[in-house]
């Protein structure tokens, strides 16, 4: 279920170029994405981790562990849309990356939106979701054609789907 290796780099680029300082990840599963995030915001950066498996994220724990990276993440074991809803409603996050269950996207990018920085970037994984984006079958295949639909349509940011991976959206907030 992790990222791409390229994506993973990519992620790492992004975080660096925006300058982010604090960060939150919606999917964190044994924490690729995670690290990729953390090590392009450097010492000083700060990563909120969502996500409602124990067994997947103990990993990603010893993988932060052995990376460095203990002491800037910090993990919130929960469903992630109430782990966003208790945050600050108030623009303070640099970056976020949306990569959980895909019927709950819309809801992330509801409460992730009004939280960014002006110029703070989300990033979406699997919005090309194999290919299953232009014949529609499943719950899932269904859900992420309406959350692109709804990032095309979105006036607070400007957005691009990229062809990485499975496909990225980075949007910035205006
Ligand atoms: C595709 S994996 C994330 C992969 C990760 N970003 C990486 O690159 O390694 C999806 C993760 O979302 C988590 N997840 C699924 N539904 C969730 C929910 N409602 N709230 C929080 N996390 C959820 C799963 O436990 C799983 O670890």
């Amino acid at each position: 279920m992790q990222i791409a290796p390229e994506q993973a780099g990519f992620l790492t680029l992004l975080a660096r170029i925006a300058g982010a300082r604090y960060a939150v990840e919606v999917g964190t599963f044994t924490g690729l994405s995670s690290i990729a995030i953390a090590r392009g915001m450097g010492p000083q950066g700060r990563l909120v981790c969502c996500d409602l498996s124990e067994d997947f994220t103990a990993m990603a724990r010893r993988y932060w562990a052995r990376a460095g990276l203990s002491e800037q993440i910090e993990l919130r074991l929960g469903p992630a849309a109430d782990t966003l809803r208790a945050m600050p409603d108030e623009e303070h996050i640099d970056l976020a990356f949306i990569d959980a269950d895909k019927t709950g996207y819309t809801t992330y990018w509801n409460e992730l939106v009004p939280r960014m920085r002006p110029g703070g970037l989300i990033l979406v994984d699997n919005v090309l979701w194999h290919g299953r984006v232009l014949h529609p079958v499943s719950e899932d295949d269904h859900a992420i054609v309406a959350f692109n639909e709804q990032v095309l349509a979105d006036p607070r940011v400007d957005a691009l789907m990229i062809p990485i991976g499975d496909g990225l959206t980075v949007a910035r907030r205006k």
